[in-house]
């Protein structure tokens, strides 16, 4: 910053006997003689030597050939008074603020833009209240302490730190905070101690906490509000040694620790915490001194090294010596870990004896288990087979609740059970065959696959797996809960038989050489004709579309075409092209949106399976796709038909349906093809995610998927999907897509026009990142209010973050509605995307463009980029 001041004061200098040490600026002058004036008892020294830089406390230092202020340090000299306020923009080179531990009062003074500023102490006054946006601008601070200041008015985390990327240390323990904490952590990358202890905040831990490098996290609480939620994002934070949580209301499990190896201090007790403490932790040979003590935590007594401080009261562990605990107890908790220990179970499954008061079982007075009874407890998760451990069981209700996955085949070997009532769950895959003396209830789980039903396939060979009789990565998908469809659809195509399993294989993670059971397809067909999916034949589809009068358009697949139902309601129907090896699309657009529900992802009505001829019916979107209310064909003007409300409404709709597809229970469905062609829009513009022709479903726990071959479309690909060199496809790859679709939204042009040159035009992302460091923004059609500007701006700043080079930097669309549907304020700032046009497109292109539907050559792109969220 240049200052006119410093050499007019060097010119007066020359002239009169000051000396030069004196001439700091005078704001920073008019500023420290107020200060003077404040601080009680006085500073007789202060008053005794004109020279402000030599006066106790105060150190000037020269930059840029100008003297400053360098640091204020007054701390612990029993000092009281109120601080003048306007502190904020008058020291410019003030590095250190040091007032800690007097009995200063008032409002805190603004530390507004002081941009040099690294070290903040003011804990332990006695400050009443904080400015707004003091802690703005302050990009270089690097330690920031204002803790025990017991007096403080309410305050909120202030978001305004995000200005401030080098905070390595933060303290605002007992300063009365409130609220919850802001997902912003990963404006910090090296925040090193946080500590918030003794606040009023509540709320889960922010995700932004996953990988973050911070050692010591301090948040124990004495007060009524309390944070909640799981601590599983511990689990990431590698860099932990002390981890203080205590007085909390935590729930759910301990996580595995284990790459935690540098923690010494766990402190967890007076917390709400279920199930058994993982033997990983108790392998944490860098433990120093955990506590659990006072939460609900079951099973055996963990033992921990010798050395290390031990609290474990208050829990409900079976013994209070190590060892196992009893069978029947053991097995119970297993059956507790597949509901994920709820704490409901918690509180009475505890100790050694299931016949002494625990909840929801009953004995015989033989001490024999006789009932369980957990009907209608809103209990989630799976079935667990450890209930066919319980071999006195009787009568077993799990009736009217959330449960998934499948029915072990172990219950049909209980020699005992009488009653067996799963109904009103969301149980799927095969029922195992039980003995004619067992009433068994299972009504109400729509995707149960009924023995009767498979037995009228051939070639189904019962084994005595505790899963089921499927092939291993069959079973997986059933688990997931897509699996009734694939079991059909695999059923109508195996007429051809190798190609479906092949294209299965490359469709599914699941490597697997089990070979296909010999399924009659039309004989499975016609026994379950209570399918949701309605089969109609190609006639039909001829009499509904009028003879394929009205095409809607051309997928990348067919042509899609209007019809009327018999019931007047309107369908689209999609006419697959008969061309080789385009079963694969056929299956997984079944497979994929045949299980889905969900408000903004298009729903399928019917499907039509004959010889050659395939076709897929969907309801009718009277308002087309996306792209028609973006872009004009061949013109370069932008359509502005939609106001800015609703196209954040759509962009907020699109990315809740692609957050559907990626949170499945246990399989995530990735899209692989987002674009603005493959959006489309109801009558009230309500966005539906369409075609899943590329889709591919995968198991949640694998972050990467394989894919064969670059699939997508130009200008929406994500850079790892035809370069390894960026890491793998993941559910990432669709985070990138929609960014450069949601781009296109705010740019009203397309991000890659094969009619322009690419020499002459300048790469789109960087063309909005211009216009936004400028700090105009470039949308395709004016905003007419404030707010629509904030959306504007929100939607430009999630997709630059969502469109960067490195897939773990890109956020995940839960993180990205959340982003859209926050502040503005607290959306950081997305690293600078950098252009790279290739001249030739990358190898692995040729096949792609055989795929893609509209193939135009490439600008490949890739943003370089240093920060991180996620
Ligand atoms: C706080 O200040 C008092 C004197 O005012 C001093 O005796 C005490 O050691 C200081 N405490 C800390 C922690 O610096
Ligand atoms: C803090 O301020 C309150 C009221 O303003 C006063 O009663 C109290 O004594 C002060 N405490 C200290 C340590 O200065
Ligand atoms: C915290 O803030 C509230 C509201 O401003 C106030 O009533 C309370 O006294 C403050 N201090 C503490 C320690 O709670
Ligand atoms: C600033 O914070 C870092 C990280 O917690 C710490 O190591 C350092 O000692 C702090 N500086 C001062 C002056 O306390
Ligand atoms: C523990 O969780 C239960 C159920 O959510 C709740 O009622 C209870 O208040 C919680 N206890 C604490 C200490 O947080
Ligand atoms: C814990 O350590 C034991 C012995 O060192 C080892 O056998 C076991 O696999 C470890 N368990 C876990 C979960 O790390
Ligand atoms: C363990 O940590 C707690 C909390 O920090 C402390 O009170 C206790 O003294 C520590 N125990 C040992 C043996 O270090
Ligand atoms: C199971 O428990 C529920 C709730 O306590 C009760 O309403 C129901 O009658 C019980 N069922 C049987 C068969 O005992
Ligand atoms: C399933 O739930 C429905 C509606 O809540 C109820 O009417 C029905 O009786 C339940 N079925 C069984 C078998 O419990
Ligand atoms: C959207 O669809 C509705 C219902 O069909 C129709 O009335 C409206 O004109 C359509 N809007 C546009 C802009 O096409
Ligand atoms: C990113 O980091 C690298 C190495 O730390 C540095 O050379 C490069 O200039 C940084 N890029 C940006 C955009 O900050």
């Amino acid at each position: 910053m240049a200052r006119l001041r410093s050499q007019s004061i060097a010119t007066l200098s020359f002239f009169s006997f000051l000396v030069l040490s004196n001439a700091i600026g005078t704001e920073e002058i008019t500023y420290l003689l107020k200060l003077r004036e404040a601080i009680t008892p006085p500073l007789s020294q202060w008053f005794q030597t004109r020279d402000m830089c030599a006066w106790n406390g105060i150190t000037c230092a020269y930059y840029d050939d100008s003297l400053y202020v360098q640091s204020i340090d007054l701390s612990s000299m029993s000092l009281t008074g109120v601080l003048p306020p306007d502190l904020s923009s008058c020291f410019q080179g003030l590095h250190f603020l040091r007032l800690q531990n007097n009995s200063f009062h008032g409002p805190l003074p603004s530390l507004r833009y002081l941009p040099e500023l690294q070290e903040v102490y003011l804990d332990h006054n006695n400050f009443t209240s904080i400015p707004d946006n003091c802690f703005q601008g302050l990009f270089n601070l690097k330690n920031l302490s204002l803790s025990y200041n017991l007096n403080l008015q309410q305050w909120t985390f202030p978001i305004s730190l995000t200005n401030s990327l080098k905070l390595t240390d933060l303290d605002l323990a007992a300063t009365n905070l409130t609220g919850s904490l802001p997902d912003i952590f990963t404006s910090f990358p090296t925040l090193r101690r946080l500590d918030l202890s003794n606040n009023k905040l509540g709320g889960p831990l922010p995700s932004s906490f996953e990988f973050s490098e911070i050692q010591n996290l301090i948040l124990h609480n004495q007060l009524s509000n309390k944070f909640s939620g799981t601590i599983n994002v511990l689990s990431s934070m590698t860099e932990l040694t002390e981890v203080l949580l205590q007085g909390n209301s935590f729930n759910g499990l301990i996580p595995d620790l284990y790459n935690c190896i540098k923690l010494q201090v766990l402190m967890l007790q007076d917390n709400n915490l279920t199930g058994t403490v993982p033997q990983s932790l108790m392998n944490l040979s860098s433990l120093e001194n955990v506590s659990l003590a006072n939460n609900w935590l079951q099973g055996p007594l963990p033992v921990f090294g010798e050395q290390v401080a031990v609290a474990l009261g208050g829990n409900g562990f079976c013994l209070d010596h190590g060892g196992p605990c009893d069978k029947a107890v053991t097995a119970l908790l297993e059956v507790a870990a597949g509901f994920g220990y709820p704490y409901l179970l918690a509180r009475s499954w505890q100790g050694n004896n299931l016949c002494d008061g625990w909840r929801f079982i009953l004995c015989d007075e033989l001490g024999r288990i006789r009932t369980v009874n957990l009907s209608k407890l809103k209990l989630t998760g799976v079935i667990s087979p450890a209930f066919g451990d319980l071999t006195d069981l009787w009568y077993l209700y799990l009736d009217g609740n959330d449960l998934r996955g499948l029915i072990p085949q172990i219950l049909s070997n209980l020699p005992h059970l009488k009653v067996l009532d799963v109904s009103n769950n969301s149980l799927s895959g095969k029922v195992p065959r039980f003995s004619p003396v067992v009433l068994f209830i299972a009504k109400g789980n729509s995707l149960l696959l009924h023995d009767d039903l498979i037995s009228q396939t051939k070639g189904t060979t019962s084994t005595s797996t505790s899963t089921s009789s499927l092939p291993p990565w069959l079973a997986g998908v059933l688990a997931g809960g897509v699996g009734l469809t694939i079991v059909m659809y695999l059923m109508i195509i195996a007429n051809n038989r190798k190609r479906c399993f092949s294209l299965l294989q490359k469709m599914m993670i699941w490597k697997k050489t089990t070979t296909l059971p010999d399924y009659n397809v039309e004989e499975f067909i016609k026994s379950y004709q209570s399918m949701t999916l309605k089969r109609y034949s190609y006639s039909e589809l001829k009499k509904i579309t009028n003879s394929f009068h009205e095409s809607l358009g051309q997928g990348g697949y067919g042509i899609v075409y209007k019809a009327s139902l018999v019931d007047g309601r309107k369908v689209a129907v999609k006419i697959l092209k008969e061309s080789k090896g385009r079963g694969e699309e056929f299956v997984n657009e079944v497979i994929t949106i045949g299980r889905t529900s969900h408000v903004n992802i298009v729903s399928l009505l019917g499907f039509c399976y004959e010889m050659n001829k395939r076709a897929l019916v969907y309801e009718f979107m009277p308002n087309g796709s996306l792209d028609k209310f973006i872009y004009k064909k061949g013109s370069s003007t932008a359509v502005c038909d939609l106001d800015w409300s609703t196209l954040y409404r759509i962009t907020i709709g699109i990315a809740r349906g692609l957050e559907y597809l990626h949170q499945g229970c246990n399989t995530r469905i990735l899209h692989l093809d987002m674009k603005p062609q493959n959006i489309l829009l109801d009558e009230n513009f309500v966005p539906k995610i369409a075609d899943f022709g590329l889709a591919k479903i995968c198991k949640k726990d694998k972050s990467v998927v394989s894919i064969s071959g670059a699939r997508g479309t130009l200008g929406f690909i994500a850079p790892e999907v035809f370069s390894r060199t960026y890491g793998g496809v993941s559910h990432k790859s669709d985070v990138y897509s929609f960014g450069m679709l949601i781009l296109e939204v705010v740019g009203g042009r397309k991000n890659y026009d094969s009619g322009r040159s690419h020499t002459s035009e300048m790469y789109f992302p960087d063309w909005i990142y211009k216009s936004l460091e400028k700090g105009n923004i470039l949308a395709r059609c004016l905003p007419s209010t404030k707010e629509e500007n904030d959306m504007i701006m929100k939607i430009t700043l999630v997709s630059l973050w969502c469109i960067q080079t490195n897939p773990k930097n890109r956020p995940s669309m839960t993180k990205v509605i959340e982003m859209l549907e926050g502040l503005l304020e607290s959306i950081p700032y997305p690293p600078k995307p950098v252009l790279h046009s290739p001249e030739r497109l990358p190898t692995g292109f040729e096949d792609f463009e055989d795929l893609s539907s509209s193939a135009h050559e490439s600008n490949s792109l890739a943003t370089e980029n240093n920060g991180s969220i996620k």
